[in-house]
């Protein structure tokens, strides 16, 4: 199939975030089983100068954005056999230095999903899919919908609680009828949103894992588009995120210090003594290591690992916690504050580096998510890889891809407690500390983890089915 992929991340040249890194792995495992994949993403500040074989494509486009016409000039990569990426290049909007959070995000990525509408119709031979993601590609599937034509459009939800909702004089901006701002289509109380325009012009939706798929109808979860993912019936399906083990692995990993595997454990204990060097924790391999590496939002419940680790401090629980993350300036100060009051015991860096993300990953012995909700999850992913044990609160994805002990040790992967507080977390890190010591039952359950396949070879074949399922238009 000829398919088109829209997102507004893709790594290894823009992440903020788990999106990145599954339209990646995705495209890059589609053109792998034959398919033709391309990839629409806009040139952020910075891509050029890291990737200097972009190659100008010979494309320049022309678009109406209000009042405004703006270029978009389209650059091209092909990173690996039957794959493209175009980076639609427009300096007003994509030489900031950050993706998201500016004010003018709705003329921003109402531009690029028009300029990827305009480049699917000039290509030749046509996309047979065109496969947005997230809020800022959304409008794509509305836009195409009034194109003539019979491309299959579909549309993830990679995280239901951003929307794209700006105010309702941006639905001009978009060039559709003005018959479309509606409640039943892309309004939202007076407001225009994205996600909703996405979900409802899509010809199939699929979220990020199954268990996500049944938790947005709720109105605990859908963030106010219950009703619209509802609505979807049968034509909403969710799929779990593979991982690029390519990438994400403890064996070829320029940034370990030791190479290890399921095959032979041992030097995982180098790079806990390495994490515990970099980040000033006393060197003790005995200690038991929880690692965490989070956007700090709501979702991840930040919050509650802060009031867990409080209350394993109150008993004189031995431990140590490593942790990196950035986001909301109040969970930022109250985890740089805890870490300052415990200094080689409790270490948080406040940033994004890739670099020491993989290094948690490798060393610590357990890895913490206490989301409030969370779509798919990458990093139990890794971290089954890496022999680091996943401590997960049970819900989206963390629900489907772990498996607690308790069930067994043939096949435990992790650990799983169900309510979204400090309580309920510390006594799951405390079961932990208890399995830390119980030498043969957490090698089992380790081994068990780094063997698990999360590969995309488990799921590639359900997005073709799903593709090949829709109805011509
Ligand atoms: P989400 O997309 O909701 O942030 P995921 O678990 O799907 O959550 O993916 C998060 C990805 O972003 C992982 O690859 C993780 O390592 C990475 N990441 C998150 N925060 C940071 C950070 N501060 N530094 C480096 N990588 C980070
Ligand atoms: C979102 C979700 C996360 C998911 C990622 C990739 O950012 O929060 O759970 O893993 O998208 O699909």
């Amino acid at each position: 199939m000829n398919i088109l992929q829209v997102s507004s991340e893709v790594f290894p040249y823009s992440k903020t975030g788990g999106l990145g890194d599954a339209i990646a792995s995705l495209a890059k495992a589609q053109a792998e089983t034959g398919h033709h994949v391309t990839i629409a993403t806009p040139l952020y500040k910075g891509i050029h100068e890291k990737f200097k074989y972009l190659e100008p494509s010979g494309i320049e486009l022309s678009i109406v954005i209000g009042r405004k016409e703006k270029t978009a000039k389209i650059w091209q990569l092909k990173p690996s056999k039957n794959l493209t990426i175009l980076f639609l290049d427009q300096l007003d909007f994509f030489e900031r230095n950050s993706i998201y959070g500016q004010e003018d995000d709705a003329e921003r990525f109402i531009f690029f999903s028009k300029a990827v509408v305009q480049l699917a119709s000039l290509s030749s031979p046509s996309f047979e899919i065109v496969h947005a993601h997230d809020w800022p590609s959304a409008l794509v599937m509305p836009l195409l919908s009034i194109h003539p034509g019979n491309i299959k459009k579909i549309f993830t939800v990679h995280n239901a609680a951003y929307q794209g909702r700006f105010s309702g004089d941006k639905f001009e901006l978009t060039g559709l009828p003005k018959a479309f701002f509606n409640w039943k289509q892309m309004e939202f109380y007076n407001d225009i949103n994205l996600l909703k325009g996405g979900i409802i012009f899509a010809d199939l939706v699929t979220t990020v894992s199954p268990q996500y798929a049944k938790e947005i109808i709720s109105p605990e979860y859908g963030f106010g588009l219950e009703g619209v993912f509802k609505a979807k019936g049968n034509k909403m399906v969710g799929v779990l995120n593979g991982v690029d083990y390519s990438e994400w692995n403890t064996i070829n990993n320029r940034y370990l210090t030791a190479p290890y595997s399921a095959d032979s454990p041992n030097s995982k204990s180098v790079n806990k003594v390495a994490l515990q060097s970099e980040l000033g924790l006393i060197q003790k391999s005995e200690i038991p290591l929880f690692g965490n590496i989070s956007r700090f939002t709501e979702q991840k419940g930040i919050d509650i690992l802060i009031g867990a680790l409080e209350l394993l401090l109150e008993n004189g629980t031995i431990f140590q916690f490593a942790g990196l993350g950035s986001g909301d300036s109040s969970l930022e100060y109250a985890v740089k504050k805890l870490s300052e009051r415990h200094p080689g015991q409790i270490t948080v860096r406040i940033g994004y580096d890739t670099r020491l993300a993989h290094i948690i990953e490798a060393g610590a012995d357990f890895f913490v998510m206490p989301s409030r909700f969370e779509p798919c999850g990458l990093n139990q992913l890794y971290s089954l890889r890496y022999g680091t044990i996943p401590i997960v609160r049970a819900t989206g994805g963390l629900e489907n891809s772990i498996i607690d002990f308790r069930l067994g040790d043939a096949i435990g992967t992790g650990i799983k407690f169900f309510d979204p507080s400090p309580r309920a977390l510390s006594e799951v890190l405390d079961l932990a500390i208890t399995l830390y010591h119980d030498k043969n039952r957490l090698e089992k359950v380790r081994d068990n983890g780094m063997r698990a396949d999360f590969s995309w070879n488990r799921t590639i074949a359900d997005y073709d089915r799903l593709y090949k399922s829709i109805d011509h238009p």
